[in-house]
Order: C-alpha cells, then sequence, then structure tokens
C-alpha cells in the first residue's frame, strides 16, 4: 500500500567525514540516481541534543547541505532540507513521545555510549531523539532509510513505533521502514583507534578523513593510520581478526565501486608502505572534487539558503497532509 519512498538525514554537528560520505551521502546518490523517490534532510534538531555555538551550528547546516549537493544530490530530483524548517517534525515527535514506551528508550545502544557513565546529565532530547528520528522517516511515509551500521537500532525502533501506532489506533496509517545498510562501509572505522567508528564529535582530527580535508592532509592520515604489520591478505577471510586492514580495504572497496573481496584479489600480498598511498591517493580522486564544489558554495550561503527553503516547501507538501491525518487519528 505504500509507495517506495526514502529518507535519510544527517546531523550538522560539526564536519562531515568520510565516514558520513561512504555510509550514507555517497549511497544516497546512488538512491536518487536509480530514481528512487528521496527525500533527504539536514537534522539540526537532532544536532541540539548535545550544546551547538550557534553560529557554528549555522555553518554546519550549511556545510552538510553543501556535502549533499556537492556530492550529486540534485535539489530538483530529491527533496533536500533542513529539519526545523519544517515544524511537523517536532509536532509528530511529540506524539511519538507518547507512543514509544520507556522501556525502550533504555535499550538504546547509542545513548549508552554517548551518555557514558552520566547518563544523568544528558539533554532529555539526546535520550528520546530516536522517537524524533522516527518522525522524521515516518511524516514522508518512508518505507526505506539508507543508513551506516550505527543507525539500525533506530530504524527498527522505528518500525516499533509505527507498528504500536496503528495498533493502538486500529490504522493501517505508517508503513513498517526498512533499514538499508548495504556496501563495503557501513560501518567506516576511526584511523587510530580501530574499536570506534569514525565520527563527526570524535576527539582528535587525525582519527578521522574530512570531506573538505586537503590532498596532503588525506595523504597524512592515511600514512599514520594504525595497522597490524603483515602485509594484505590473499583471501578475504585472512581479514577476519583484523580489524584495521577491514577497514582500508573497505574504505578502499567504497570509494572504488568495488567490493572488499576484488580489493584483497586486486592487492593480495601488498605491503602498508604501497596500499596506503594507493588508498590516499584514490581518496583524494574521489574527494577533491566535492571538496573544491563544497568551498565554492559555502562562498555563497545565500544560495544554499534559498535551497533549503526550497527545498523545505516542497517537504512541507507531503509532511503536512500526514500530520494532519495523524492529529485526526488520535483526537488532536
Ligand atoms: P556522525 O555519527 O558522524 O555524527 P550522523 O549521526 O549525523 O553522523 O549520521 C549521518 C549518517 O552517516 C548516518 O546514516 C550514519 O549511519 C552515517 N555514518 C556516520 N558515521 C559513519 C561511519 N563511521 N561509517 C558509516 N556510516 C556512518
Ligand atoms: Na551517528
Amino acid at each position: 500500500r505504500f509507495t517506495p519512498r526514502v529518507f535519510s538525514g544527517i546531523k550538522p554537528s560539526g564536519g562531515l567525514t568520510l565516514g558520513n560520505y561512504l555510509g550514507a551521502i555517497k549511497r544516497f546518490v546512488e538512491t536518487q540516481n536509480a530514481g528512487t523517490d528521496s527525500v533527504f534532510c539536514v537534522v539540526d534538531l537532532h544536532a541540539i541534543t548535545v550544546w551547538q555555538d550557534p553560529d557554528e551550528l549555522a555553518r554546519a547546516t550549511r556545510e552538510v547541505a553543501a556535502g549533499y549537493l556537492a556530492s550529486g544530490i540534485d535539489p530538483e530530483r530529491a527533496i533536500l532540507f533542513n529539519q526545523s524548517q519544517v515544524h511537523e517534525h517536532a509536532e509528530l515527535g511529540w506524539i511519538f513521545n507518547c507512543v514509544a514506551r520507556v522501556g525502550w528508550m533504555n535499550r538504546m545502544t547509542q545513548f549508552k555510549e554517548k551518555a557514558g557513565k552520566n547518563a544523568e546529565k544528558q539533554s532529555l532530547g539526546l535520550y528520546a531523539y530516536p522517537s524524533l528520528m522516527a518522525a522524521d522517516i515516518l511524516l514522508y511515509l518512508a518505507t526505506h532509510v539508507p543508513v551506516g551500521e550505527d543507525q539500525k537500532q533506530h530504524v527498527e525502533l522505528t518500525r516499533d513505533i509505527a507498528a504500536k501506532f496503528n495498533h493502538d489506533y486500529g490504522v493501517d496509517h505508517f508503513p513498517l521502514t526498512e533499514p538499508v545498510i548495504e556496501g563495503p562501509a557501513t560501518r567506516v572505522m576511526n584511523l587510530r583507534d580501530g574499536s570506534r567508528k569514525m565520527s563527526k564529535s570524535g576527539e582528535s582530527d587525525m582519527e578521522r578523513i574530512n570531506m573538505t580535508d586537503d590532498a596532503d592532509t588525506i595523504s597524512k592520515k592515511f600514512r599514520k593510520a594504525r595497522t597490524d604489520p603483515a602485509p594484505l591478505p590473499e583471501t578475504l577471510e585472512g581479514l577476519a581478526e583484523r580489524p584495521e586492514a577491514r577497514n582500508l580495504v573497505g574504505i578502499y572497496a567504497a570509494l572504488s565501486d568495488s567490493t572488499a573481496e576484488q580489493v584483497i584479489a586486486d592487492h593480495a600480498g601488498a605491503g602498508w608502505g604501497a596500499f596506503k598511498p594507493a588508498l590516499a591517493d584514490l581518496a583524494v580522486e574521489k574527494l577533491a572534487p566535492i571538496a573544491a564544489e563544497m568551498r565554492r558554495m559555502m562562498d555563497d550561503p545565500a544560495e544554499i539558503d534559498r535551497i533549503l527553503a526550497r527545498g523545505a516547501d516542497r517537504a512541507r507538501e507531503i509532511a503536512a497532509p500526514v500530520l494532519t491525518r495523524t492529529y485526526e487519528i488520535v483526537g488532536l
């Protein structure tokens, strides 16, 4: 009954990383280019679950938009907008706060990771964020959400919320959305500490590749990436117990639109002294044009704002009637 539609979002909470590019943006562009009805968002309301400097938030919002556009999101084909400009997100988020159970939220591993031992000191928003994320997705009756592995549990929660809403009100109003977690780079790891994923908000800049890093920086970061001393194995199985090697091979595979298996076949037995520079060259080749276009766009913030404002108008055309119907169902 639900027409296929993709929704996904990125937080403007710092500079975009190679993880965001390979795990999210690059795949969004492929989805759009395959002709799928697509809605992509800069999720600023999610960013403020942790304090953000207001000027920096505005800058990061435009940078995420520029990252989408420079990578190939076409605002005529896909809908591209900023979350807070479509107030329906916050409104449906509140309704979902009344559908989701405290016990469900208590099981969210990302909150536990982010909060660490300081759960009591976190914002209520950070705790409730998966419920707002469910609203982001279900406002567009999205059937599929391409995300990195870190977001799988939140998309599953979205299904639970949709199912409970439909059940509690005896309707078939919201779809049971599927996460789409595909490709060789759905969990790009930190270059210095292989136990953590590469993240915008990581502590040291050497741990991550930023989409806007220049060629020298990218080369230096890959050269200094932690690895074990052994050369690349002859087969994929040889990567099983080697997280750092697996990470770099996965990045290479994703950047070259290939598979880890193919990369291993092409580089079997190569030492890091050869593989790391090849990886750095490939990353520079793919990222440099995108970074240049991002810089060009960031010099004209008014143009980015115009694109986002028009995207918000288009988003509202879908979101407003879905919210109106939701209010009717609930009796509001
Ligand atoms: P971050 O964790 O860098 O702040 P977001 O939470 O805004 O990024 O996530 C935006 C998208 O990028 C999500 O789909 C998320 O799964 C994906 N993503 C983030 N980090 C990675 C990573 N290291 N590897 C693969 N995908 C990632
Ligand atoms: Na994340």
